[in-house]
């Protein structure tokens, strides 16, 4: 079994409006180059409770409004992404939160090619496997994902 040597992770990985109007398909042949599974995939409009829960930690943060309207201003690609280590690797797939950043340090990153402004940046993913499940229940309810 293959799976004893290469655990699979699932992450919550989204294409934020702005992006998911523009640049959709680039972004997803990214995603499969880079060798996720696309376990499950729609598109919808956030409500705030949703934004709100996948970024509870940045509260009362000064760009917490802003990010809520961001998030909730047309569809986004919503996805499970599943591969060894997923989190992680899609975070990095992703790319520094700052497009300026990204475009120096991590060429190659989604966000380096696709992103706007530190707001408006292509994409979000969780930030740790808790996280990752927390998300994945909120948007598509209990999955039998293994
Ligand atoms: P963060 O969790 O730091 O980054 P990531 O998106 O890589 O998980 O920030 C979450 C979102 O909050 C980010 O995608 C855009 C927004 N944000 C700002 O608008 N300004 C900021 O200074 C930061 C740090 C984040």
């Amino acid at each position: 079994e293959l799976e004893f040597f290469f655990p699979q992770e699932h992450t919550l990985a989204l294409i934020k409006p702005a992006a998911a109007a523009k640049h959709k398909d680039d972004i997803l042949q990214k995603v499969k180059d880079a060798g996720f599974t696309i376990s499950k995939i729609k598109e919808e409009s956030l409500t705030r409770e949703m934004a709100s829960q996948f970024y509870k930690d940045h509260k009362g943060k000064p760009f917490f409004e802003d990010l809520l309207s961001c998030m909730t201003e047309g569809p986004s690609v919503i996805m499970v992404l599943t591969k060894e280590n997923a989190v992680e690797e899609w975070r990095h797939l992703m790319g520094p939160v700052d497009p300026k950043v990204a475009k120096e340090t991590s060429p190659e990153s989604i966000r380096a090619h696709f992103a706007q402004d530190i707001l408006s940046n292509a994409v979000h993913g969780s930030s740790t496997k808790e996280h990752a499940q927390e998300s994945i229940e909120c948007v598509f309810g209990e999955l039998d994902l293994d």
